[in-house]
């Protein structure tokens, strides 16, 4: 096949797999898509270059926003958190970690470790995030990476008939509230056979139960980028974490 028929062919199945995902997205859906891609820009400025995320970065307008001057509450999905930029780089590294499994991605924000597991393998992985604009920009991140991903918005802290291999925690011991329920969801989860992969630069809350602490295992610890420690002032490595 030419070069350039090979180009044609991947630009029409492109064109069918967005026309695809287009039939199924709501009117609020798409009006998220067009604010996320006006107001970021494609990065991979990052641990993980391999993977293209639309994140907001000193050349966006919200950078110098307020919190009252921006459109989205709370965009955690346009920021490439230090704990998810690390398991995302032991997942492309380690590939038998995912390879053939079934991968959940919890509070999957640009769901850049859930690409990152797509990208090693995995069977099927899913997205999930809490916030609907996430779920957007995780479809969007996927379509810029062509990666398939499962994506939703669910709550599934608590639930304990989960039927995944791997479980990804991203960067989400930023609050105790928060903390407190992860903590006593995976140690259960684990119990019940389900590997955990916890990434985390060190926050105040990722403390469990001190007769819990020796069941935390660290995998391996990396280097931030000069970038991300500006972002992340304080940090300046983070680290893969399991539980056994
Ligand atoms: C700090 S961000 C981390 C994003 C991504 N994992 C990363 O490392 O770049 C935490 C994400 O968790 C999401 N989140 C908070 N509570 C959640 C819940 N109960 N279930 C799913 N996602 C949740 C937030 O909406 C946010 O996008």
């Amino acid at each position: 096949m030419s070069a350039q028929l090979k180009k044609t062919v991947h630009l029409l199945l492109l064109q069918k797999l967005n026309y695809n995902q287009l039939r199924y997205c709501t009117a609020k859906e798409k009006d998220y898509a067009r604010k996320i891609k006006e107001s970021t820009v494609v990065c991979s400025n990052h641990l993980t270059p391999e993977i293209k995320l639309h994140l907001i970065t000193e050349q966006c307008k919200l950078w110098y926003s307020t919190s009252d001057e921006c459109e989205f509450e709370d965009p955690f999905w346009a920021f490439y958190w230090p704990g998810g930029q690390v398991i995302s780089r032991f997942l492309l590294d380690n590939q038998n970690q995912v390879n053939k499994k079934k991968v959940l991605d919890i509070g999957s924000g640009s769901a850049a470790c859930s690409i990152a597991a797509a990208m090693a393998g995995a069977n099927t992985v899913t997205a999930n995030d809490i916030d609907l604009v996430a779920c957007v920009a995780a479809t969007l991140n996927a379509q810029l990476n062509n990666v398939k991903l499962e994506i939703s918005s669910d709550n599934f802290l608590f639930s304990e008939g989960l039927q995944y291999d791997v479980i990804i925690i991203g960067d989400m011991f930023y609050s105790k509230e928060l903390a407190d329920v992860l903590w006593k969801w995976l140690f259960k989860l684990c119990d019940k056979g389900q590997t955990i992969l916890i990434g985390d630069p060190g926050r105040h809350c990722f403390q469990p139960d001190q007769n819990l602490q020796k069941r935390l295992i660290k995998l391996k610890e990396y280097n931030l980028t000069e970038n991300c420690c500006l972002e992340n002032r304080g940090f300046s490595t983070a680290s893969v974490w399991t539980i056994n």
